[in-house]
């Protein structure tokens, strides 16, 4: 038997595959990277089982079922691999179910994507939000150093498992179970924190534990779960300032930061009056983030006959109805939620409907927080203390 010639899905070669794909979209374009990419057994990370969506289900796809190569073709795609809904692990789930995922193995595109906004390289020192599957970890171990690495997981049963797949693949960055929203002030200062978690709001923590000059690159995101990637450099005066990359991507919200539940809603009648926005207008990715950013402890729901904002903080509600060839609004409650959201969109029209990347970000040294259109002195919104 010739051993040279290796079969066409074993790790190594699917590793390879996925770098020079990478490579070919752009996704990939340091070597370091490459060579982490090329090294990291994501298939290690996976443990027997992952989620599929189908329809509104997650249906659990079990390794030994699969059989190995669809398996191992599945851990080297540029997928999201969902890992665990509500709380539960797929390798303990025995059929199709309802709910959220609460982790996952990132899509690789997206682990370079951040890592590579971010700056890091060789020796920098790392505050990694998000362990999840531990797979990331491993990347960004493999090109800084795991010495040099932090990594915070929330839930303690993923975190085991993360550490002990990082251990047997040959990975001891430093492992912490908790709240990332905290930081880890012990090996602080870090050169550069990401976040595989959305938050809603940049925590003290994070502003007190990256160094000047230093980098924070996360997505913001927000109870409408609207969703935008930022790095924010921080300054010497104890603020930070960055821009909206206008990538269209989105993470589950750190879990502190995640919406209440709240009761079964139903329509109640309120102020009426014609609405000077086309609701259908909050389907647009960046029309959704203004509306987050303007009414931002409320929920956005799209009907096929119009909107729902629902404020969970003070149960206000807002909904929409079509009325001849225009569009009425009901509002209900304390919180005018039509009113702030219809004044920011048509703001955002006003400076030309820009994309994302128009967007950027303040953090002053008091720590209040803005986001603005075009620069500081545009159109702007602070974020919920
Ligand atoms: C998208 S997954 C991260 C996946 C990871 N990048 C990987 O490739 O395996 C997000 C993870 O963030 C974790 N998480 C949520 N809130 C957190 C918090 N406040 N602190 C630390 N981890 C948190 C979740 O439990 C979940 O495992």
């Amino acid at each position: 038997m010739n051993t040279d010639i290796e079969p066409p899905n074993d790790p190594a070669s699917l590793r390879r595959a996925l770098a020079d794909a990478l490579a070919a979209n752009g996704s990939l374009t340091d070597p370091a990277w490459r060579a982490a990419v090329e090294s990291v057994p994501r298939h290690r990370f996976l443990g027997t089982a992952v989620f599929r969506q189908s329809g509104t289900l997650w249906e659990p796809i079990h390794r030994n079922r699969t059989g190995e190569d669809a398996w191992l073709q599945l851990a080297y795609s540029d997928e999201t691999l969902v890992t665990q809904v509500d709380g539960l692990e797929a390798a303990d789930a025995s059929g199709p179910l309802p709910g959220r995922p609460t982790s996952s193995s990132t899509l690789p595109s997206l682990i370079l994507r951040m890592a590579q906004l971010s700056g890091v390289a060789e020796n920098d020192r790392v505050l990694w939000v998000g362990t999840g599957t531990g797979y990331s970890t491993a990347l960004v171990s493999h090109v800084v150093g795991a010495e040099n690495v932090t990594s915070i997981e929330y839930d303690p049963e993923l975190a085991q498992l993360a550490a002990e797949r990082l251990h047997r693949a040959g990975y001891r960055p430093h492992l912490v179970t908790g709240d990332g929203l905290h930081g880890h002030k012990d090996n602080a200062p870090y050169d550069a924190l990401v976040a595989t978690c959305a938050v809603r709001t940049i925590p003290v923590s994070w502003m007190r534990q990256v160094r000047d000059g230093g980098t924070l690159t996360t997505t913001l995101s927000g109870w409408m779960l609207a969703s935008g990637l930022i790095r924010l450099t921080l300054d010497e005066d104890g603020g930070a300032t960055g821009r909206f990359t206008g990538d269209r991507i989105s993470f589950m919200l750190a879990r502190p930061h995640e919406r209440p539940p709240r009761p079964t809603f139903f329509r109640r009648e309120g102020d009426r009056r014609r609405s000077r926005v086309d609701p259908g207008l909050l389907g647009d990715w960046t029309a959704q983030f203004v509306a987050q950013l303007a009414a931002p402890s409320a929920e956005l729901m799209a009907m096929s006959d119009g909107m729902i904002l629902v404020d969970t903080a003070t149960g206000s509600q807002a909904w929409t109805e079509p009325s001849g060839d225009a569009w009425e609004v009901h509002q209900h409650g304390p919180l005018n939620l039509w009113d702030q959201v219809e004044n920011a969109l048509l703001r955002w029209q006003e400076s030309g409907a820009p994309d994302q990347s128009a967007f950027g970000m303040t953090v002053a040294p008091d720590l209040t927080q803005t986001v603005w259109i075009n620069s500081p002195d545009g159109p702007s919104w602070r974020l919920p203390a």
